[in-house]
């Protein structure tokens, strides 16, 4: 293992911001920079981490709310995807884009660059062996919004489902929001306990998240058993 993952639950919605600590070249990642930059700074002196990197899984306020400070306190390069950029439409940045399935070298470790749209155009996911960041892509037994600006709940069950197919099932996730009952989980409990992977129909899994899951569900989030959606979609 050449990297290590540190969270930090900050601000008033229950953000994860993350350090991905590589462990050869001291050198650390932020992912998703908000709400208390001294405290991110705090944690990465107390590592005795110099702060090279920025990465973002998507460009919503709550998740880069400390972006230009960060960027004031280290010099460090930002990354996100390409179609989050053009999404965003911001301009006071000089990140390096990415198009999805590029890798970022942090000293020895590698990250990969994962695009998954469906709560934003640009979303990503980052891959580090058996880590995965997901930010408002997949919460512990939950999943992101589709119904703000750029979202798409037909895209948000296709990237769902390509995560469920194609990653092991020991991957441990770690979201964009503690909004579960635990603040890890690995992808088989998703599998098993994640009413938004249990659609086989793109139909249903937009009513149930434009409309049903925020009348039936309240945080914190527990798993919700397959036969059970298949219940509420009989006929
Ligand atoms: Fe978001």
């Amino acid at each position: 293992m050449s990297h290590r993952i540190h969270a930090l639950e900050l601000g008033p919605m229950q953000n994860f911001i993350y350090l991905i600590e590589d462990l050869a070249s001291r050198r650390c990642a932020v992912v998703d920079p908000a709400w208390d930059v001294p405290a991110i700074d705090e944690l990465a002196r107390k590592l005795e981490l110099t702060v090279s990197d920025i990465l973002l899984t998507h460009s919503h306020h709550d998740h880069i709310n400390g972006l230009s400070e960060m960027l004031a306190r280290h010099d460090a390069q930002l990354h996100l995807l390409k179609s989050e950029y053009r999404f965003w439409e911001a301009t006071e940045y000089s990140p390096t884009l990415y198009t999805g399935g590029d890798t970022i070298e942090l000293g020895e470790s590698r990250i990969e660059v994962l695009h998954t749209p469906g709560h934003t155009p640009g979303s990503a996911c980052y891959r580090l062996g058996n880590d995965l960041l997901t930010g408002d892509t997949l919460f512990v037994y939950g999943c992101g919004r589709c119904d703000l600006r750029g979202g798409d709940p037909e895209t948000m069950y296709n990237t769902l489902k390509n995560l469920r197919d194609r990653l092991p099932a020991g991957t441990i996730v770690h979201p964009g929001h503690n909004y579960g009952d635990s603040k890890t989980t690995n992808m088989q409990q998703q599998a098993e306990g994640n009413p938004f992977m249990h659609f086989d129909n793109s139909e249903h899994f937009r009513q149930y998240r434009m409309h049903d899951h925020g009348k039936l569900r309240s945080q914190p989030y527990h798993p919700v058993s397959p036969e059970a959606i298949k219940k509420l979609y009989r006929g």
